[in-house]
């Protein structure tokens, strides 16, 4: 599956799918007439329209055919005509256009969207992505009780967002106090942290079935808090990564979540990530590095630091009392906040590169 901007040259095809996913999403509120005039000549005009006023069309392609369509005005939030082929309905395609389009959107502008009150399908697909009615609704149709919805996205509003995971079973434990560290020199740059915490969970370890690979949204076949969080990455700019050291490893929780996480291959590329460890005495540094060897072969960019983030203590909260580490994971916080707000800022002026076709070789020769 793959998502990209649509060419000139591939509007026909594009149109298709749409008329096509519009005609039966529409079968039941209008008449055999109404419908066939809205077909792909109409479609593409409408695409047209939408380029010229400043949209980007996105198209979905899986086995190289087009599945779905979106359009997406990033300068005013907009996102509009949201199509999947009828055929291909109900393989998650609308909610990776969705995601792909809403990626599109700079932080700080709220993406707005309309639909039809007569359709469920995709009302219900909005608020699965965090959607919510605005209050702004316009009647079309008053026999049949048919407006048009306004739904927006108000979690994107806030300015930036840090996804920090706790990866020990004690919620205010040396982990917790680390984070909460980085967390609050975030919120002093106006950003806010996230904390997830799973080394409480029993998280189920990857058994290497590769279904997260073939699907659209990279779900994990285990529906759990590996789920959750793709879905809450999306909307994104940072990661913290922390966890307690269990005989000079991650904890297993943390383990089998970090294993499943980044397998999946829904994280998107060139987020900032920041590795923290909790330790007692010896084997901080090895977590330290466990972790970010996940990000570093996942197209992260990693905070600059002034020394490991490795912070000692044994019970809950001891490490406040290491004041070195205090200090790192403070000044963390802050270049975790520049970089980000520096990415953020050059995302315009200096595109992100496109990501390199890998080649797997396996050491097989
Ligand atoms: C199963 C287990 C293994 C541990 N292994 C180590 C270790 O290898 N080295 C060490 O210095 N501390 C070790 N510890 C201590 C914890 O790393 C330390 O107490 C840490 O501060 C706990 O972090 P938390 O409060 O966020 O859970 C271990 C603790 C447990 C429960």
């Amino acid at each position: 599956m793959e998502i990209g901007l649509l060419t000139a040259s591939q509007l026909s095809e594009a149109a298709s799918v749409y008329a096509l996913s519009w005609q039966t999403s529409h079968r039941s509120i209008l008449s055999p007439d109404a419908l066939s005039r809205h077909d792909a000549t109409w479609a593409r005009s409408h695409l047209e329209g939408l380029t010229a006023a400043g949209h980007l069309l996105l198209g979905l392609y899986e086995e190289g055919a087009l599945r779905g369509v979106i359009a997406v005005r990033p300068r005013s939030g907009e996102l509009s005509s949201l199509y999947v082929h009828p055929a291909h309905w109900g393989k998650g395609y609308g909610s990776a256009l969705l995601r792909a389009a809403l990626l599109r959107i700079p932080s700080g502008i709220t993406p707005s969207l309309t639909v039809l009150s007569s359709n469920a399908r995709a009302r219900a697909l909005y608020e699965r992505r965090g959607f919510l009615p605005s209050g702004k609704a316009v009647l079309l149709n008053p026999e049949k009780n048919l407006s048009e919805l306004t739904y927006i996205h108000p979690e994107r509003k806030q300015i930036m967002k840090v996804l920090a995971i706790n990866g020990s079973p004690h919620a205010h434990g040396n982990t917790a106090a680390s984070i909460g560290i980085v967390a609050g020199a975030l919120r002093e740059e106006g950003i806010e942290t996230e904390i997830v915490q799973v080394g409480h969970l029993p998280v189920r370890s990857c058994i290497d079935c590769r279904a997260c690979r073939s699907r659209p949204d990279h779900h994990c076949a285990f529906d759990d808090v590996v789920n959750a969080c793709i879905d809450k990455a999306q909307s994104c700019d940072g990661f913290l990564f922390g966890s307690p050291t269990y005989y000079a490893g991650m904890s297993g929780a943390m383990k089998a979540f970090m294993d499943r996480l980044f397998f999946t291959g829904g994280l998107p590329p060139y987020k900032v990530g920041m590795a923290i460890c909790a330790v007692r005495r010896t084997g901080g540094l090895d977590v330290y590095h466990q972790l970010n060897n996940f990000m570093d072969i996942t197209n992260f960019i990693r905070v600059p630091l002034p020394y490991w983030s490795v912070a000692y203590g044994n019970r809950d909260g001891d490490m406040m009392a290491d004041e070195e580490a205090v200090s790192v994971l403070r000044t963390g916080g802050k270049q975790m906040a520049w970089l980000m707000k520096s990415l953020a800022c050059a995302k315009d002026a200096v595109p992100m590169p496109a990501l390199p076709e890998r080649k797997w070789t396996n050491f097989i020769r």
